[in-house]
C-alpha cells in the first residue's frame, strides 16, 4: 500500500470529530443569551405586561405630583402632604418596575409617547384651572383602581410562567395601591 493510501485509509477510520458545541446565542451588544428558567416567550409576555404597569403607575405618579402642586382650599395641607408620600413612594417603586423588565431581558419604556400609548389611565388636562380637591381625590382613586387592576393581569402571566420575582413586585404594588386607594376613598364619603 502506498504511503498515500494508507493514510486515506486511516483518515477514513478515524472518528469523527465532535462537532463544536454551538457557540452561546448572543445579543446585539454582545452579551450572553439569557437562560434564567423562564422561556423567552414567557419572559415576553411578562414584560409587555410589566410596560403596561410601569405606563399606568408613571401617569399615577405624574397626576398625584401635579396635584400636589395644584391642589386648594381647606384640605391643602392635608392633601398636599398626603400626595407627597403618595408621589414619593410610587416614583421609588418605578425603578423597581422598570428593571425587572431589564432582568427579564427586554427594554423598559422611558418616554411621554410610550408612556402615554401604554397607559389605561387618561390624561385629564385642565384639572389645574378648577382645582377642586374633591375631583382631585376622585380622579387619584380612579388611578389606583386602574393600577391594581393592571397589576392583578399581570400577577396572572408571571404566575403561570413561575416568575416570582415579578409576582412579589405586583403583590407588594397591590398592596400600596388597593390601600392607598382605601384613604383617597375614605375622604369622600
Ligand atoms: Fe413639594
Amino acid at each position: 500500500m502506498s504511503k498515500k493510501k494508507s493514510i486515506e485509509k486511516l483518515a477514513k477510520s478515524a472518528k469523527p470529530e465532535k462537532a463544536p458545541k454551538a457557540p452561546i446565542k448572543a445579543h446585539a451588544d454582545g452579551a450572553p443569551g439569557i437562560n434564567i428558567g423562564i422561556s423567552s416567550g414567557d419572559r415576553r409576555k411578562t414584560s409587555d405586561g410589566l410596560a403596561h404597569f410601569l405606563s399606568d403607575a408613571f401617569t399615577l405618579y405624574l397626576k398625584t405630583h401635579n396635584f400636589h402642586w395644584n391642589v386648594t382650599g381647606p384640605m391643602f395641607n392635608a392633601l398636599h402632604t398626603m400626595f407627597e408620600t403618595q408621589y414619593t413612594e410610587q416614583w421609588n417603586a418605578l425603578d423597581e418596575i422598570a428593571e425587572r423588565i431589564r432582568a427579564l431581558g427586554f427594554n423598559a419604556p422611558g418616554s411621554y409617547a410610550e408612556f402615554t400609548r401604554l397607559s389605561s389611565i387618561a390624561e385629564e388636562p385642565g384639572l389645574a384651572d378648577t382645582a377642586d380637591w374633591r375631583e382631585m381625590v376622585r380622579q387619584l382613586v380612579v388611578g389606583n383602581e386602574a393600577v391594581c387592576r393592571t397589576a392583578r393581569k399581570v400577577l396572572k402571566t408571571a404566575d403561570e410562567a413561575g416568575d416570582d420575582p415579578t409576582v412579589d413586585l405586583m403583590t407588594q404594588r397591590l398592596n400600596i395601591h388597593e390601600k392607598t386607594a382605601w384613604m383617597l376613598r375614605s375622604l369622600l364619603q
